[in-house]
């Protein structure tokens, strides 16, 4: 007799010491990549710094089974159980279980920038059901095809950094220009009287 198909969803605090381990996601991807394939569970695990929020389905008993040894994990703690429930088809087929840094995400995919701030402890079941939609419209696209060989660092927080470098690139490069600008001047000042440092700095900025 073939088994229900049954999702759960849940969001969960990332347990301190993993926030900095860069085996923290790889870990979790080792051991899912063993279990998920052999029991018919598919899914995404979308994380940031703070929260992980996870999507599994597969047959009832297997995602019900996993959601216990996943609430008894110490890599996270806080764990919310947000929707459960049964499913006439499977949403991500090909996903064993995909990590994605929301960050990450955001960029890839812009729909998902309305996720950021990524609080999913906050989201209702409405909120929830439209991040899943979000990724269930990305898992269409050509690009979602070429996340199997997906091997970038995966530590949580070096993912949070370079994502708001990332994301705010040109203002940063200002801040840089003005600081140099500032620090010239300070240096001419030092060096000159504060005329020639206003010259030397108007100078610089001009070249
Ligand atoms: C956020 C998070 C997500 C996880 N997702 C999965 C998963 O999809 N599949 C899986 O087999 N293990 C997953 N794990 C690991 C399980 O909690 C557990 O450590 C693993 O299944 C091995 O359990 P076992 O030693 O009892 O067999 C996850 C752990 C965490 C912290």
């Amino acid at each position: 007799m073939t088994q229900s198909l049954y999702y759960l969803t849940y969001s969960s605090n990332i347990a301190i010491r993993q926030i900095f381990s860069p085996n923290c996601i790889k870990d979790i991807m080792e051991e899912s990549l063993v279990f998920n394939p052999k029991n018919s569970v598919t899914g995404f695990l979308c994380y940031d710094s703070l929260y992980f929020f996870q999507y599994i389905e597969g047959p009832k008993e297997t995602i019900e089974h996993l959601f216990d040894k996943l609430k008894h994990d110490k890599r996270h703690r806080n764990v919310k159980l947000h929707m459960t429930g049964d499913i006439t088809r499977r949403r991500f087929h090909n996903w064993s279980m995909l990590p994605m840094h929301i960050k990450r995400f955001s960029k890839d995919f812009q729909p998902s920038q309305n996720f950021i701030p990524f609080r999913p402890y906050d989201w209702d079941n409405g909120r929830c059901h439209d991040f899943i939609g979000i990724f269930e419209k990305f898992y269409r696209t050509p690009q979602a095809e070429n996340l199997a060989t997906f091997t970038e660092d995966l530590t949580p927080i070096n993912m949070d950094i370079k994502g708001t470098l990332r994301q705010h690139q040109a203002f940063l490069m200002v801040q840089l220009v003005l600081l140099t600008l500032l620090l010239s001047f300070l240096y001419a000042c030092f060096k000159m009287d504060w005329q020639q440092g206003f010259s030397s700095m108007l100078s610089f900025a001009v070249f």
